[in-house]
């Protein structure tokens, strides 16, 4: 299969802070993009492109069957990003979490391979790694610690289960987002961090040697299109990876490098066994098969300006 059969794509949570920069960049590449999206945090993120009558908005929840059926008509590609996400916010609405982030992700690739959808890709996570104590890759065993992961993790078995010669399942898991968003996000940790360091002036750690990988959500946006416009052999029925090998970081690293910007940071450690998760994630596998390499590393776009920064650039 190549790229030019598949033209017309649906973005579920097309209005999320991942969506609204992925969608944007499908429209400008000439993709004919529905959305759907029940807007809980709005639609500022996609209103120029609705204005412009540049995607097709249904605005409901995916929950809904029939409303499934409606929006996988015609459709080559989905690409779902659609959930309750992170673990705090799963576990404040654990019912509609797994609802919406595992019940409606199978509703939705039932119906999609009913319909001829040709591809779908997945959102899923690097959290589904849990805390690992070496440096995990696609092949590494993975340790749900929260519904959040749980979710991700059997709607990731369901998916490849439905793999065949002509549905295309493909799970990307995401590193941590950062970067700029029209539907911005400050639960995400590096912009928490940042907001706290200036807001608050002091940047509270749980975990301070835990590690996370960094991509920006441009990256993660290049990374979903590299899926489409790559072949079916690279991509059918496999796991990557979204990010930068060199993009792992621990808490304590990244409150250390927020404090050169903002010298008045006090870093204050808590001990807490609330958030046990540390992954420091190997990134090879989409470098090395899709050819996809991130380009907007915190490390540049970050630490360029840092009066540090002739160690890094
Ligand atoms: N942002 C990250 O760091 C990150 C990391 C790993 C994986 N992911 C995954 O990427 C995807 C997108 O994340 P995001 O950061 O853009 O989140 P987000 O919360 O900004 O976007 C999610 C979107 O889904 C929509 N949505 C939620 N429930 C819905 C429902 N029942 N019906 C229809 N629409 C619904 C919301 O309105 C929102 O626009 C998620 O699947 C997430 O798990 C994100």
């Amino acid at each position: 299969m190549t790229m030019n059969e598949l033209k017309s794509i649906l973005v579920t949570g097309g209005a999320g802070y991942i969506g609204s920069i992925l969608t944007h960049k499908l429209v400008e590449l000439g993709y004919n993009v529905r959305i759907i999206d029940s807007l809980i945090y709005g639609k500022d993120g996609i209103s120029d492109l609705i204005s412009k009558n540049s995607v097709e908005l249904i605005e409901k929840d995916i929950r809904d069957e029939k409303t499934l059926n409606d929006a996988v008509k015609e459709i080559d590609c989905v690409i779902h990003l659609a959930a309750i996400v992170g673990d705090p916010l799963c576990k404040k609405i654990p019912i509609a979490a797994k609802q919406i982030n595992e019940d409606a992700t199978k509703k939705l690739v039932t119906i999609s391979k009913e319909h001829g959808v040709k591809r779908f890709i997945f959102a899923s996570t690097c959290s589904n790694y849990g805390s690992a104590s070496n440096t995990v890759d696609e092949n590494s065993p993975i340790q749900s610690l929260s519904l959040y992961s749980a979710t991700k993790v059997n709607s990731e078995n369901f998916i490849l289960n439905a793999k065949n010669s002509s549905f295309e399942p493909c799970i990307l898991r995401f590193a941590t987002a950062h970067g700029l968003s029209p539907r911005m996000r400050f639960d995400l940790l590096l912009q928490e961090f940042l907001r706290d360091a200036i807001l608050d002036k002091k940047i509270r750690i749980y975990g301070p040697n835990f590690w996370r990988p960094l991509a920006h959500v441009d990256d993660i946006s290049n990374a979903c299109i590299a899926v489409i416009k790559s072949p079916s052999d690279i991509i059918s029925g496999e796991i990557y990876n979204v990010g930068h090998t060199r993009e792992n970081y621990t808490k304590k690293m990244l409150a250390e490098i927020i404090q050169e910007f903002v010298p008045s940071t006090k870093i204050e450690i808590i001990e807490s066994k609330k958030d046990l998760r540390t992954y420091k994630v190997s990134f090879d596998k989409i470098k090395n098969n899709l050819k996809f390499i991130s380009k907007k590393l915190f490390e540049i776009v970050f630490l360029a300006f840092s009066p540090k920064s002739k160690r890094v650039v």
